[in-house]
């Protein structure tokens, strides 16, 4: 569904990500976990249309994302981290906008609004101005305005960021539910636990590099070493492959100090 070839970004001199190559199968959950400045935003906009590479070549549906823009983007919903959104609109005319945008207006989108309103608690509100939404509110608007035009991927940039946990449940399922009918998701996050729920496959990313990736059953084998064997939580997976092992020492002669 997604593919990315020797994918580089460079902001002036610096290198964000450094030839990225990666594929996300259709009808998974595809997690891109990483240290808070590893290049997930920068992927994310890259794989969303809204930053150019540098190099290298990202494929959506099989459709080049530079020589067949349109095409490539109608199949994706992008859900950046920090929203923007039209203060002076209301809920239901941002929808009415964005699923414009796209060529659809008909009654089928707006029972899909309505729907998607109505999931997220949003249905009371939907006729007030945006300005007047908390964090959470727009961040579950931005949600519902990703999946109106029916994408077959959807791309969201740490999804759980700002969401109070009924609703993260909520988008959890939901993003359960669209890869089980077949859409697939690519997310990023900073969050090991969001990562484990969530994902089927996960790539970790550091410095603008993949170190790591495959199954949680997979990375966790890829960790195991020597008398920690059977022991790798993420979080140790995490800390060691972003170089955070000392930590894990400091930690544990930590616990074992105060459990003697
Ligand atoms: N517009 C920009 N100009 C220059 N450097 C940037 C820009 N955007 C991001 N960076 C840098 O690129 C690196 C990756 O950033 P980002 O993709 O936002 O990482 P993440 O989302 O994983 O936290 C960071 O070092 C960041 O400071
Ligand atoms: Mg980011």
């Amino acid at each position: 569904m997604l593919e990315l070839r020797g994918v580089v970004k460079r902001y002036g001199g610096f290198e964000a990500v450094r030839g990225l190559d990666l594929e996300v199968e259709r009808g998974q959950i595809f997690g891109f976990l990483g240290p808070n400045g590893a290049g997930k935003t920068t992927t994310i906009r890259m794989v969303a249309g809204v930053l150019q590479p540098t190099a290298g070549r990202i494929t959506v549906g099989g459709d080049d994302l530079a020589s067949a823009p349109e095409l490539a983007k109608s199949r994706i919903g992008y859900i950046p981290d920090r929203p923007y959104l039209y203060e002076k609109l209301t809920g239901a005319e941002f929808l009415r906008f964005v699923a414009g945008l796209w060529g659809k207006n008909g009654d089928g989108t707006e029972e899909r609004a309505g729907r998607f309103l109505e999931l997220f608690h949003l249905s009371e509100w939907k006729d007030e101005l945006i300005e007047s939404y908390s964090h959470g509110m727009r961040q579950k608007l931005l949600i519902t305005s990703a999946l109106i035009h029916q994408p077959e991927l959807v791309v969201v940039d740490e999804p759980m960021v700002g969401l109070d946990p009924r609703s993260a449940r909520v988008l959890k399922d939901l993003l359960r539910a669209f890869v089980d009918g077949g859409g697939t998701v690519f997310l990023s996050t900073h969050t090991l636990e969001v990562a484990e729920a969530v994902c089927d496959r996960i790539a970790i990313i550091q410095s603008g590099t993949i170190i790591a990736q495959g199954t949680m059953a997979e990375l966790r084998r890829d960790a195991r070493a020597g008398a920690e064997a059977g022991h790798a939580g993420l979080e140790d997976i995490f800390l060691k492959v972003t170089g955070g092992e000392e930590m894990v020492d400091v930690v544990r002669s930590l616990q074992g100090a105060l459990s003697q």
